[in-house]
């Protein structure tokens, strides 16, 4: 799974191990939080398995969520590269597992493996991408059409093949869904009960069995 991280793309065995050996194990349940918005950053974490949420309150306490990351992905980058507070909360949102590197153990390794650093930009500029149409989306995409983007996304990082279509197991309650869109729970819930009747998906506790594709797609546009 870390071999699919950018920290970890072209090394070699040795390469490989030798990072493995610096970085720190770790264990979260659901809901156990890895560090705040606005503590101090000192480390990156790259999850081997399980799932992280990254979410930001607001100042009358609403949450909205940045991302939800799986396997292989890496956060907790930026207060390294760009020093200052965290930028967003880590919650597990399933028993996860990760790995944990400290800011002096990522410079040692970039100076060693200087490749690894344009790996890393890759990332980051993706990221950026990512965001930007998330923005957009924000302000051009109605909730539905927000909501079936969001379906499509989590079923590029967490979707499994099965007879019927693919099935999504998110692992969100349907608050987090709704602060992963952006949205009320009500107007993401009327969408998601819309496209179920239309027989675009079918809803399953904590996961989401996605049955037209097509029109999922047609709909995110
Ligand atoms: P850091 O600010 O150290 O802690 C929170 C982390 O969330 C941040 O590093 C990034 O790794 C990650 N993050 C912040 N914004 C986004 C975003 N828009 N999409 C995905 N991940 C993000």
């Amino acid at each position: 799974m870390l071999r699919r991280s950018p920290l970890f793309a072209g090394l070699n065995e040795q390469a490989t191990q030798d990072l493995l050996t610096a970085m720190t194990p770790l264990r979260m349940e659901r809901g156990d939080e890895l560090f705040h918005e606005g503590d101090p950053g000192d480390r990156l974490y790259v999850i081997t398995e399980g799932k992280v949420k990254l979410g930001r309150t607001s100042s009358d306490g609403r949450e909205n969520l940045l991302a939800i990351l799986g396997p292989g992905e890496m956060f907790g980058e930026l207060s390294l590269f760009d020093p200052g507070p965290r930028t967003a909360t880590a919650t597990a949102v399933a028993e996860t597992q990760l790995v944990g590197l400290t800011n002096d153990q990522l410079h040692a390794y970039l100076s060693r493996h200087p490749n690894v650093a344009l790996t890393l930009l890759a990332a980051l500029a993706r990221r950026l991408r990512r965001t930007n149409e998330n923005v957009a989306d924000l302000v051009f995409t109605d909730v539905p059409g927000r909501v079936a983007k969001a379906l499509l996304e989590l079923s590029g990082r967490f979707g499994r093949p099965v007879e019927e279509g693919i099935l999504v197991a998110h692992d969100l309650t349907q608050e987090e869904l709704a602060q992963l869109v952006g949205a009320s729970r009500e107007t993401v819930n009327k969408a998601l009960a819309d496209f179920a009747t239309r027989g675009w998906i079918k809803l399953e506790a904590r996961a989401v069995l996605l049955l037209d594709l097509d029109r999922l797609r047609r709909r995110a546009r």
